[in-house]
């Protein structure tokens, strides 16, 4: 078996490949990662044939469907799950053969309903039901300690002491532990009695993931996260940096259309030498007008470099193949001390 444990803060996900038939299985995967499978798998010469969350991820955003997407490869999930785009959906005991490695799927709802581990070989892939020293919280969405309770200690548990655990989650570095590890030393694991444990996991008091309803937005419906929305913009633009445009400026002849994004009063405020206002808000209803040549190179500007990226996206889907965007944004330029004009 060919294995990569891929570390994001926190999070890990791992790669797996058979290494007689080259096919492997991401699991977990993490959207800032994407492009990293990618070049583990032709580093390892394996072909990435499926896709698998081990649950609903409340704390980071899946790459479960872009990876699919590109791949051509099944996104593969417990039956609950949400996710429109699974398309590969395993029951409890059900087998994934990838090449000739076999992936048992076994439901642990608990953390989530959707929760499954995952047995390969000498190794168990624990998701979010069996941390190394603790297990996942039972307070977000779909989340129930009786569940994880009979997950554990009545499924997870009762396995071979030997097993190796790779959980969905470490905070610490650690890379793996082994059932008969964390049955010896797991604090949250020595609650044995049903309603010792269910009190202690309701009384985590835990903070809320910071991306948490992003996440689940995403995760469970397979839309874009904000990042994910404004690089896919970026990447569909070209950018002048400031320093051109300053010196556009400092020679009175701009060259090209300035248009500046931002809403009126703070155009009125201030903005750059030279610039025109359209908002962003009206800018595909007012864009025959108030930019009637297609042909012309528009470079747009808004405060912070942001909204300008997709504006500009916006201009050339509308086939406006000049247009670019700001490097930076009118606060930048502000605070660089370069002129500004007031209405
Ligand atoms: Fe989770």
């Amino acid at each position: 078996m060919i294995f990569e444990q891929i570390a994001t803060g926190g999070c890990q996900s791992y790669l797996l490949g058979c290494s007689e038939s080259h096919a492997a299985v991401v699991i977990d995967p993490n959207l800032a990662q994407a492009d990293y499978y990618l070049g583990l798998a032709a580093r390892e010469g394996l072909r990435i044939r499926y896709v698998l969350d081990t649950h609903t991820h409340a704390d980071h955003f899946s790459a479960a469907k872009e990876l699919g997407l590109k791949l051509g490869a099944p996104v593969v999930t417990h039956s609950l799950s949400p996710a429109p785009y699974a398309n590969f959906r395993l029951a409890d005991g059900e087998i994934l053969r990838v090449g000739g490695m076999r992936l048992k799927a076994l439901h642990t709802p608990g953390h989530t309903r959707d929760s499954m581990c995952v047995l390969a070989d000498d190794r168990i892939f624990t998701g979010d039901t069996l941390l190394i020293g603790g297990t996942g919280r039972t307070d977000l969405p779909t989340g129930d300690p009786d569940a994880l309770y009979d997950s554990l200690f009545g499924v997870v548990l009762k396995l071979d002491p030997a097993l190796k655990v790779y959980p969905a989650h470490d905070y610490k570095g650690r890379s793996h532990s082994t059932i008969g590890a964390e049955i010896e030393s797991n604090p949250r694991l020595q609650k044995r009695d049903r309603a010792e444990f269910i009190e202690m996991m309701r009384h985590l008091n835990l903070d809320a993931p910071v991306h948490l309803t992003e996440a689940l937005r995403t995760n469970m419906s397979g839309g874009k996260t904000v990042a994910q929305f404004l690089s896919d913009a970026a990447a569909q633009v070209p950018f002048i940096s400031m320093a051109e445009l300053a010196e556009r400026v400092g020679r009175n002849d701009l060259g090209l259309v300035l248009l500046d994004v931002r809403e009126k009063d703070a155009f009125a405020a201030g903005h750059i030498p030279g610039a025109q206002h359209l908002p962003r808000g009206q800018l595909e209803l007012r864009v025959n007008k108030e930019l009637p040549d297609p042909t012309r190179r528009i470079l747009v500007c808004c405060e912070f470099g942001q909204i300008s990226t997709l504006a500009a996206a916006t201009l050339r889907e509308m086939g406006f193949t000049g247009a670019a965007a700001l490097d930076g944004g009118v606060k930048a330029w502000r605070e660089t001390g370069l002129p500004l004009r007031t209405l």
